[in-house]
């Protein structure tokens, strides 16, 4: 449904890989709503992913920046202000890394280089972001800048090993951000804590597939598609949120509020006889 709840808003989106990343439904949807893009990724999803699709898709063009590259972030910046003519109105950040999982390590022997890397990646370079467009004055007032995070922040699951340090440093900098960029220009930061949705980062974990069932199986409403999550952050870009900042809000079709459900009750009984 188009309601032009983004016309003439204009914004950077980050992390969209191929036609299963969040950010690639974000960006489409934001599109679709009036919103004028810039997308952004690292120089290694230039050669393995394909934004280039998406850019033509949505007449948007593309700067490439690794996201832990402050002169990198600075050009990024930079640029999205001539190519879409203006100061920034929303930011998506949708980066997450963790070789540590890719390479199945075990979370008691993390390599702590790889360690670093993940909080860097994942988490950090929402304060990098944040910081260069504080310090450029790039963002309009009442802008808003949204993080994807996942309960893993608060809450242990073995798969998730360093993403869920990672996750609890980026939400941590979601409030702390959002208290000194509300202060100074009315900007609202806030991180969505979706549910496991199988996209290239998803798919990386081992047993995704276990985790993504589990969820599935103890949330009333079931696991929230990608879809479902780029509308909500569409929300948070509109003027309708304007006074939400320094929040997690969990989109997860209730998951982070069950104990058990029927359905779940139903498996671990048939698991006794
Ligand atoms: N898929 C899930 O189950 C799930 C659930 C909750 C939260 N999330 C979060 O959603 C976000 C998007 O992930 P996704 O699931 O769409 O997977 P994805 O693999 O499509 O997206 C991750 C993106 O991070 C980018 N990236 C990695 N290193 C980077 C760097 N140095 N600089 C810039 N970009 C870099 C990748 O190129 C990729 O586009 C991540 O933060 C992820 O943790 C995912």
């Amino acid at each position: 449904m188009t309601t032009n709840s983004l016309k003439g808003k204009r914004g950077i989106i980050t992390g969209a890989l191929n036609e299963d990343s969040l950010a690639w439904k974000v960006a489409l949807k934001a599109y679709e709503q009036g919103a004028k893009i810039v997308l952004t990724n690292s120089h290694f999803a230039m050669e393995k992913g394909k934004i280039e699709k998406l850019a033509k898709q949505i007449k948007s063009e593309i700067i490439p920046a690794d996201a832990t590259d402050m002169d990198e972030l600075t050009n990024l910046f930079t640029k999205s202000q001539e190519v879409i003519g203006g100061k920034i109105d929303f930011i998506l950040h949708a980066i997450g890394l963790s070789d540590n999982i890719r390479k199945e390590t075990p979370y008691p022997e993390l390599n702590y280089d790889s360690y670093h890397k993940t909080l860097d990646v994942s988490a950090l370079s929402l304060h990098r972001m944040l910081s260069v467009a504080y310090k450029m004055d790039a963002m309009n007032e009442w802008g808003s800048v949204v993080a994807l995070s996942y309960i893993a922040a608060e809450r242990t699951f073995p798969l998730y090993t360093d993403m869920a340090e990672a996750k609890a440093v980026l939400e941590s900098i979601v409030r702390s951000f959002g208290y000194h960029y509300g202060k100074y220009r009315k900007v609202r930061v806030n991180s969505i804590s979706q549910s496991p949705t199988k996209t290239t980062a998803g798919k990386g974990i081992e047993d995704f597939n276990d985790l993504f069932d589990f969820a599935q199986l103890n949330s009333p409403l079931g696991n929230a598609s990608a879809d479902a999550c780029a509308d909500y952050c569409l929300t948070l870009f509109s003027d309708y949120t304007k006074m939400v900042t320094m929040q997690n809000l969990y989109h997860d079709g209730g998951f982070s509020c069950t104990g058990i459900t029927d359905n779940l009750m139903q498996v671990v009984a048939k698991m006794r006889k």
